[in-house]
């Protein structure tokens, strides 16, 4: 099987990036990690992409771009010189551009902490626990114009615990992302898909 090239996207510490490397590395995820880049010079992602050697690692700072168009152009550049085939975001806390999702149209996703539709935008972790809602848990999304809105790949349901603060709950939350995150990717370079209107078909079909 052809490994797949993807592009990650992170701004944050990394760990769901750490989970795809490691996953690439054991064999269970047919992907290369060809390019990590980052809006935060300090993001704990780019030294896990440095000591895992990978090709290609960014540091873009947006204030050296004047618009988000041009700073996603040039990462978008960037993306395409490193020949991938995905863009995966992994706490990626940019919204991106509309030029920028159509320019990658249907191959960039994201892992969000919430079963979308609940729970959008960056505080889905303390907004569940807010609400009280029982179940909360991770999905697994292509990015499209509407925040947190694409084509859903991949759900999984992480229960809340009475005594649970939103530390605790992230705390799981992260470990399944860990798990559904390159398995999602590995699904998708296996098997295929395509779309029917929003929903995801797996498979190759004729
Ligand atoms: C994850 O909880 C993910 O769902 C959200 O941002 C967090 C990133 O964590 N989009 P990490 O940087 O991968 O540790």
């Amino acid at each position: 099987m052809k490994k797949a090239r993807i592009a990650v996207l992170a701004s944050g510490k990394g760990s769901n990036l750490k989970a795809i490397l490691d996953a690439a590395g054991s064999g269970q995820c047919p992907v290369e990690v060809a390019l990590v880049a980052s809006d935060k010079a300090d993001a704990g992602a780019l030294k896990i992409a440095e000591a895992a050697g990978v090709e290609t690692v960014l540091a873009l700072n947006p204030k050296e771009f004047p618009s988000r168009s041009a700073f996603d152009s040039a990462c978008g550049d960037s993306i395409d010189a490193a020949g991938c085939d995905w863009i995966v975001l992994a706490g990626y806390m940019r919204i991106l551009s509309g030029e920028f999702i159509a320019r990658f149209r249907d191959r960039i996703i994201n892992i969000h902490p919430s079963l979308l539709p609940a729970f959008v935008g960056a505080h889905a972790v303390s907004d569940a626990l807010a609400y009280g809602v029982r179940f909360t848990g991770v999905t697994v999304h292509l990015v499209d114009e509407i925040l947190d809105g694409g084509s859903i790949l991949a759900q999984a349901v992480v229960e809340i615990r009475d005594d649970d603060c939103e530390e605790s709950l992230h705390q799981r939350i992260h470990a399944v992302e860990h798990q559904i995150y390159p398995a999602t990717l590995a699904r998708m370079v296996q098997d295929g898909f395509s779309l029917n209107g929003r929903i995801v078909v797996w498979g190759r079909h004729a």
